[in-house]
């Protein structure tokens, strides 16, 4: 990140704002975990063992179509909505998108490549995935500080929070249950216990049982035993 950007950037997180709501924060919270925990997944794979192997690169597949999907509902919701009332603003990220899509497909490509590999070139093949991984995450971490700053600013300069919600339920009813339960897995132990709290009391208050017990299920293996006791005190599920 350029001194020119963190300077950018810094004019648009001023330590007291009164707080907005924020689409980006909870899902970037997620994806930062998924990529983190995937490059961690792929830095010690066992590439003689295959079924190790299988599981790191599944990760991998599924972050990447993960990340792509993400990219779809920011440009069919968050840009649109921003354009339409700022048509300059988010230029920067607009375009950042494009190339996220042609590093997904690259990495998709390298990692069917370590598949296919005879046994003397998977080494080299799953070090040079791992490093591309690893640049992808870093542009990804400088990309969403953008949308969670200016792009925010531009959404707060121009919406209000209630028209803001309505957006990101409109973007929410396009996922599937899969794609929900996958996100769920990776934001739900990525947000504070007060967030957590937040979003699981909400979902308590306006969606069937069974919907919340599979999300608590999908999300409690990854919670630390202090945070499952906040959760469960806080919201009222079962321990
Ligand atoms: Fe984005």
């Amino acid at each position: 990140m350029t001194a020119a950007t963190l300077a950018d950037a810094a004019a648009h997180s001023p330590a007291t704002t009164a707080p907005r709501f924020d689409m980006y924060q909870p899902i970037h919270k997620g994806l930062r975990t998924f990529m983190g925990d995937t490059l961690s997944r792929l830095g010690r794979v066992d590439v003689t063992d295959a079924e190790d192997l299988a599981e790191a690169l599944g990760q991998l597949e599924s972050l990447l179509d993960f990340c792509a999907k993400h990219v779809q509902h920011e440009n069919e919701f968050i840009h649109t909505a921003i354009r339409a009332r700022q048509p300059a603003a988010a230029s920067r990220t607009i375009d950042d998108h494009a190339e996220h899509l042609q590093s997904i497909d690259a990495l998709h490509k390298e990692a069917r490549a370590v598949y296919d590999a005879d046994d003397a070139q998977r080494h080299v093949l799953a070090l040079r995935l791992y490093r591309h991984l690893a640049l992808f995450v870093a542009e990804n971490l400088q990309h969403m500080h953008i949308e969670e700053t200016a792009n925010n600013a531009a959404l707060w300069a121009h919406y209000t929070d209630e028209e803001l919600v309505a957006i990101h339920d409109r973007l929410l009813a396009t996922i599937g249950p899969a794609d929900m339960m996958l996100g769920m897995r990776w934001m739900v132990p990525a947000l504070t216990p007060q967030q957590r709290a937040g979003m699981l009391g909400e979902m308590k208050a306006g969606a069937p049982a069974e919907v919340v017990a599979a999300v608590v299920n999908v999300a409690r293996p990854h919670l630390a035993a202090r945070d499952w006791a906040k959760l469960t005190r806080d919201v009222g599920l079962a321990a």
